[in-house]
Formats: structure tokens, C-alpha cells, sequence
């Protein structure tokens, strides 16, 4: 009786051990076909743009890569019910908010034309919710 009950609980945990790394291996894919397809890959042809464009534009990809990977990664922390993993998952997230944050002040200062922009994007917002 001991022994089948010391059985059913190595079971129980060879199958919470198999669940966990099947979640982790179902990350990995995920992670390596995110490589592939998320649009942080440079989704220009840098030797089409302008010398004097270059930069501005390796900025915004970097941008859209840390948006992307902070969506992926809140998207991983929904999908997770290991509290721990969901907590370090979103943790990274909130630092890929600074990597956007860093990005983003490093065009500002290249792209004068997208400081206004953002500026007037910001009035015209707070002038539609007054309404
Ligand atoms: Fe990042």
C-alpha cells in the first residue's frame, strides 16, 4: 500500500516534471520561429536608404523589436500557470519597455520632424477626449 501510494506520487511528479518541460520546450520553439518572424528582423534593405537616413532607421527597427518583445512576452506570462516564470516573463517585458525608452530618445535627438510629430499627436488626443 505504501509503495503504490510512493508510486502514484512519483507520478505525479514525472508528469508535473514532463508538463514543465514540455512548456519549456513549447517556449523555445516559439522563441526561435519569434526570431524568425517577428519584425524585429530588419524589415529594410539598409543598402536602399539614404547614408544620411541609416541611422533613423536602425532606431525604429529597434523600437519595433522591443514593442514586439514586449507583447511576446506578455503573452508567455498569460499562457504560464507557474507563477514564478510568469513573474520573471513580465519582468523582462517591463525592461524591454526601457530598451524602447532608450531607442526612442536616441531618434529623438536624430528626428527632430518626430518630436513635433509626437508632440501634436499627444494634443490632438487630448483634444478629442475632452469632448
Ligand atoms: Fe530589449
Amino acid at each position: 500500500m505504501v509503495k503504490s501510494f510512493s508510486n502514484v506520487f512519483s507520478n505525479i511528479n514525472v508528469n508535473l516534471h514532463l508538463q514543465n518541460s514540455h512548456f519549456i520546450s513549447i517556449f523555445v520553439i516559439i522563441l526561435f520561429l519569434a526570431e524568425k518572424l517577428m519584425l524585429s528582423q530588419l524589415p529594410i534593405n539598409l543598402e536602399k536608404v539614404p547614408e544620411e537616413d541609416k541611422d533613423e532607421e536602425i532606431l525604429r527597427a529597434g523600437i519595433i523589436a522591443e514593442l514586439d518583445a514586449i507583447n511576446f512576452y506578455e503573452q508567455m506570462a498569460g499562457y504560464t500557470k507557474d507563477e514564478g516564470i510568469k513573474k520573471i516573463l513580465l519582468d523582462i517585458a517591463r525592461e524591454e519597455k526601457t530598451h524602447v525608452g532608450e531607442f526612442q530618445a536616441l531618434l529623438l535627438k536624430k528626428d527632430k520632424e518626430q518630436v513635433k510629430e509626437l508632440e501634436k499627436g499627444a494634443k490632438e488626443v487630448e483634444e478629442e477626449l475632452k469632448d
